[in-house]
């Protein structure tokens, strides 16, 4: 069992004290939920990288150590000695249960526990090698390219809605709606269903609020359950209409739905639960992460004139555009695994069970591994960021963000080319800890639209 009961009780560290953490404690006990952390982490994680890059906080889940260099974070990406699952004391201990009936907060609670744990972003090998091979197989490149004209005209449909004669909101427009849309597109929803529909954005904003709380209540816990059972509910009915129609004798589609009940009547998936918590995670883990790139993607670039007008001038960057703007202000700030054995990792003993945070934000920082890191360069050559993770569960979905990015700011960029920040440029931070982004872009467009 996790040891989160062991870590709120006892606010030390387990195992000797690090020599350096208190500064950590120091710095992480005041700023790590409050706003202006919220609003700019990166002089949080600066400290942490330089004054305890192995800290231990009760802030996150009850007691996690946060870890917060390059090095590290890929250690615990990559190394097995790192377990990805973690959801049992995470979804069933809510931070408030000390206020609650504990047992009766567990029970109400276990099925969204049942659910979530199946995604394979909680699995480890063999059963998370069994699942992403299967959904592997929908993101080929063959595949995403067949969705590339599907996504380009989205986006233009969208783009051409807008009416850019006034200052209008960039987040509600495009960034929101588009990704669950092109999500809804490879899964395989129906058109109809495939349009973002309202209900699926909301259930999943709600999941984010969970999963991006560091210390979500059992309200929050519960609300999460309602909206993952609510989205279980809504592919339920899809998956029961391809059995059918694949026992009926109907030709498969080229769609992560109909791979996925073939790979379930074929054994490689393991019932319905399963094929269910795939579904789910896949829109969630798309849509969360995509619409933040899309819209802090665009305020950097725009905070930035001279690197907009350079990628005016040379669309070929824009490759290596998004691939900073994922480093410079990454769209998933951390993520979590449980230590699977006793080890030691800057001299200090980590336990089994211990919950282990790696900062990906502040390793895409790091200048350790990235010359001026806190500066935004479209003409970076320093390799890649940990914005899409690393090993094995390295983001699955990363080539097909990629090439949502750049449809998009290839489209902004040449219907808009002289589009700006309205003022005030105060962001709107959603205030998520988890994942970093906005819930309004207000833009606007001095003159009519370039194709106009
Ligand atoms: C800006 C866009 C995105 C970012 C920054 C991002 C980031 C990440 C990161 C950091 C991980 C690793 C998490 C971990 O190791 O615990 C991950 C995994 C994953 N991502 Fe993404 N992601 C993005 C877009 C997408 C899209 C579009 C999809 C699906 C359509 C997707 C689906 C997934 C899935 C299913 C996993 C789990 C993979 C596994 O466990 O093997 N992501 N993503």
């Amino acid at each position: 069992m996790p040891d989160r009961r062991r870590a709120s009780a006892v606010p030390a560290p387990p195992g000797a004290p690090i020599p350096r953490s208190l500064d950590a404690r120091a710095v992480l006990g005041r700023v790590m939920l409050d706003s202006e952390f919220l609003r700019d982490p990166y002089p949080t994680y600066r400290a942490l990288r330089e004054a305890a890059p192995l800290a231990w906080s009760d802030e996150f889940f009850g007691g996690a150590w946060l870890v917060s260099r390059h090095a590290d974070v890929e250690l615990v990406l990559r190394d097995a000695r790192f377990s990805a699952q973690r959801t049992g004391g995470w979804v069933m201990h809510p931070a408030d249960e000390a206020d609650t009936n504990c047992r009766s907060a567990r029970s109400e609670l276990s099925g969204f526990q049942r659910l979530f744990a199946r995604a394979m972003i909680f699995l480890d090998a063999p059963d998370h090698t069994r699942v992403r091979q299967v959904m592997s197989a929908a993101f080929r490149p063959a595949d995403l390219q067949r969705l590339a004209p599907r996504i380009e005209r989205a986006v233009a449909e969208r783009l051409a809605a807008v009416d850019s004669d006034s200052p209008f909101d960039f987040v509600s427009a495009l960034a929101r709606p588009l990704p669950a849309q092109v999500i809804g597109m490879l899964i395989g929803l129906d058109e109809a269903e495939a349009d973002a529909p309202a209900d699926v954005v909301a259930w999943s904003d709600e999941l984010a609020q969970f999963v991006g709380a560091p210390a979500p209540s059992r309200l929050q816990a519960l609300s999460a359950q309602t909206a993952l059972l609510a989205m279980a509910r809504h592919f339920d009915g899809l998956l029961t209409r391809r059995r059918a129609a694949l026992v009926g004798g109907a030709e498969p589609r080229d769609d992560v739905i109909d791979r996925l009940v073939k790979a379930e009547r074929d054994g490689q998936i393991r019932g319905s639960a399963e094929l269910l918590a795939q579904c789910v995670m896949l829109l969630f883990a798309g849509h969360e992460t995509t619409r933040h790139l899309l819209a802090n993607g665009l305020r950097t670039l725009l905070s930035h004139p001279d690197q907009w007008r350079q990628l005016q001038r040379d669309r070929d960057l824009l490759p290596g555009a998004v691939r900073e703007l994922l480093r410079f202000d990454s769209p998933v700030q951390y993520t979590g695994r449980r230590v699977a054995t006793d080890l030691v990792l800057h001299d200090q003993t980590l336990r089994r069970g211990d919950l282990v945070v790696a900062l990906i934000g502040a390793a895409n920082r790091d200048p350790a591994r990235h010359e001026r890191p806190d500066e935004m360069d479209i003409t970076r050559r320093s390799g890649s960021s940990l914005a899409f993770g690393q090993g094995p569960h390295v983001c699955i979905g990363a080539a097909l963000t990629l090439m949502e990015a750049q449809a998009v700011f290839t489209q902004v960029l040449e219907r808009w080319p002289d589009l700006a920040l309205t003022p005030p440029v105060a962001a709107q931070w959603t205030g998520n800890a988890l994942y970093r982004g906005l819930n309004g872009l207000s833009v606007q467009c001095p003159g009519p639209p370039a194709n106009a």
